[in-house]
């Protein structure tokens, strides 16, 4: 959601800013704009609509500036127009603000500023920062850096703010709250960005701000400090994947290659994580063997396809180590009261480790006292900064908004995580350690099996590309794999699609089934629990009310009654959902392309959800 990108150099700004937008397009947006800093009155241009709109806009006249800001908005207060569209200005040009979250507060402070004279000229609650940055910068002295800590305090909500001021425009100051901000240090030039692609053209070197902390970036150098104006040491990191990481590589889409990066990342994660007496090193998880003994309870909290991996964590944590394991979607869990002491384990698990509601869902539990474990995919964002500890997925840069190679990558995570529970516990000698271990590692191969035999499943798609709607059937760890198929369905193709647990179809879903329905039964979970029968009754149910149904199934498995049988490699039960979902993102994949729809960027969806 939203992208911000702060430049100051020797180069001409408006490049940097382009690509940087450019390289953050992937969190969501329906607008975009910039502020140059020109000296006396800003250069501003902004326009709803893709980046393309606003780059038509920015004609021959731009002038040649070597500092500026720019953003791409999410809308949240006032629609995605033009006027609405980031930077927003004080009343006389010359200082502009972008803006990342929401200030809960702005209706008070917009009443106060117009009770001073501010005139307003959008709908938005950031423009009530400029105004009242524009009169603090006064009362500073023409001081940017401690109006910003001036105004911060008295702002609610969540927030990255950058701000330019005509009067010295290579000074850029940002801040945050809830919501990420990285700087970027350049030789003689310094970036500020939401996340790293913005700038990884340009540097690898990297510093994290914490909360509430004001960076003043200059060519020459940055500052940082606290919101008492207290200097704070920076904390710099280098950066480990290159630009070629988050481009396309030949790829039509970002989705299509984060699905062929599959079988990498599932190995990276798995990558040294087996010692020689057999047991799984995850040192990191910071807990002592009389901890993780007396461990009573796990509650998973994420979002979205992340929610989706905290199910499939369930089957396999209790199956594995005997704890019980609670799920929930992470914006429902802090407002009801939910049973946490000691000896409960929360695990919030998010690829961007910066979405708003597992964050506040997270922090929650922590005043209630549980210990909290971060699963996440992006170095040094809010969530893992804020937690325990946290294991680090190894998927890489996921650049399109639907996740697939974040999930796998989580699927896999939480699977260390039970076999390490089991194995501390004493509930599973090394020898079975090792043999589900060994299982694991030979699903990055099976996992490119699939990818190699993807065209067939891909033509089968297109001529689904006309139907309305798409049921999902799954049972055991089949039922959280049928629930993350019908939601990539829904993000990417805009069709209504549903995921139903096998048995509950009797119980409402079956009404839906009439002559022609597409219902996709993902079967192979059975065996190891004797359900394979059973997802085959349903095959029978709804094709005998006139369902088509495309089956997914493992090699050699028996399957009656599919209009079309999808085969993956055979694997332990627990483990298949990382081979069974594979032919769903694929499936979801191409009814986008078919539909014509934006693939990397769906509609209305954001990759980085900062608002709760
Ligand atoms: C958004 C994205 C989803 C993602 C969810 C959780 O809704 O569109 O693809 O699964 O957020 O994101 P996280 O970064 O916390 O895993």
């Amino acid at each position: 959601m939203c992208g911000i990108v702060g430049y100051t150099g020797p180069q001409s700004a408006i490049t940097p800013l382009i690509e940087g937008l450019r390289r953050l397009e992937y969190r969501g947006y329906d607008s975009a704009g910039i502020a140059l800093g020109t000296p006396n009155k800003l250069f501003v241009e902004k326009r709803a609509g893709k980046l393309g709109n606003l780059e038509a806009a920015l004609n021959a006249t731009l002038p040649l500036t070597h500092s500026g800001i720019g953003h791409t908005r999410w809308a949240t207060h006032g629609g995605p127009t033009d006027r609405n569209a980031h930077p927003h200005l004080d009343n006389e040009g010359k200082l502009a603000v972008i803006h990342n979250g929401i200030i809960e507060n702005y209706t008070q402070l917009k009443a106060e500023l117009i009770g001073r004279g501010h005139k307003f000229e959008s709908e938005t609650d950031t423009e009530s920062v400029a105004h009242l940055l524009s009169d603090l910068r006064r009362s500073h002295g023409g001081d940017l850096s401690a109006a910003m800590r001036e105004a911060v305090k008295s702002l609610r909500g969540s927030f990255t703010l950058l701000a330019i001021h005509a009067d010295a425009p290579e000074v850029i100051v940002g801040v945050r709250r809830n919501s990420p901000l990285v700087v970027g240090l350049g030789k003689g030039e310094n970036f500020l960005a939401s996340d790293v692609a913005a700038f990884i053209d340009y540097t690898k070197r990297a510093v994290e701000l914490g909360q509430d902390e004001v960076v003043t970036i200059r060519p020459d150098g940055i500052e940082i400090t606290d919101l008492d104006g207290n200097a704070v040491k920076p904390k710099e990191y280098a950066i480990t994947w290159d630009a070629s990481a988050a481009q396309k590589g030949g790829y039509q889409h970002f989705m299509l290659k984060e699905i062929f990066e599959q079988p990498k990342a599932v190995a990276d994660t798995l990558l040294g994580r087996l010692g020689k007496n057999n047991e799984i090193l995850l040192d990191e998880l910071h807990l002592t063997k009389e901890e993780v003994r007396s461990l009573k309870k796990i509650i998973v909290l994420a979002c979205g396809t992340a929610y989706h991996a905290g199910m499939i964590a369930k089957y396999a944590i209790e199956n594995w180590a005997k704890v019980a394991v609670e799920v929930e979607v992470a914006s429902e869990f802090r407002y009801r009261d939910s049973v946490i002491d000691k000896d409960t384990l929360v695990i919030a698990i998010s690829q961007s480790g910066e979405t708003m509601d597992t964050l506040m869902a997270l922090r929650h539990a922590k005043v209630e006292g549980a210990k909290i474990l971060a699963v996440c995919n992006t170095n040094s964002s809010t969530i893992p900064r804020e937690s325990d500890a946290v294991l680090y997925t190894h998927a890489g840069p996921e650049i399109a908004v639907a996740s697939t190679k974040a999930f796998l990558t989580q699927v896999v995570a939480v699977y260390l995580i039970g076999l390490y529970l089991a194995q501390t516990r004493g509930v599973m000698d090394s020898d079975e350690v090792r043999e589900i271990f060994d299982s694991m590692n030979e699903l990055p191969a099976k996992i490119e099996q699939i990818l190699e035999t993807v065209e067939p499943l891909r033509e089968l798609t297109r001529s689904f590309a006309k139907e309305n709607s798409v049921l999902f059937l799954g049972r055991n760890v089949g039922f959280p794999v049928a629930l993350e198929g019908a939601l990539k369905l829904k993000e990417l193709a805009y069709m209504h699609a549903e995921g139903f647990a096998g048995g509950e179809l009797k119980h409402g879903p079956i009404a839906l089934i009439e002559e022609g329905s597409l219902v996709i039964a993902v079967l192979p979970f059975g065996h190891e629990y004797g359900l394979d029968e059973k997802m085959l009754s349903n095959v029978q149910e709804v094709k005998a009310r006139g369902a088509k149904v495309i089956v997914i199934a493992e090699e050699g498995a028996e399957v009656t009654g599919a209009a079309h049988t999808i085969r993956i490699p055979s694997a332990p039960a627990l483990l298949q959902p990382i081979l069974a979902t594979v032919p769903l993102q694929v499936f979801a994949y191409e009814m986008a392309v078919a539909r014509g729809n934006d693939v990397d960027q769906p509609r209305n969806l954001a990759k980085s959800v900062t608002v709760e």
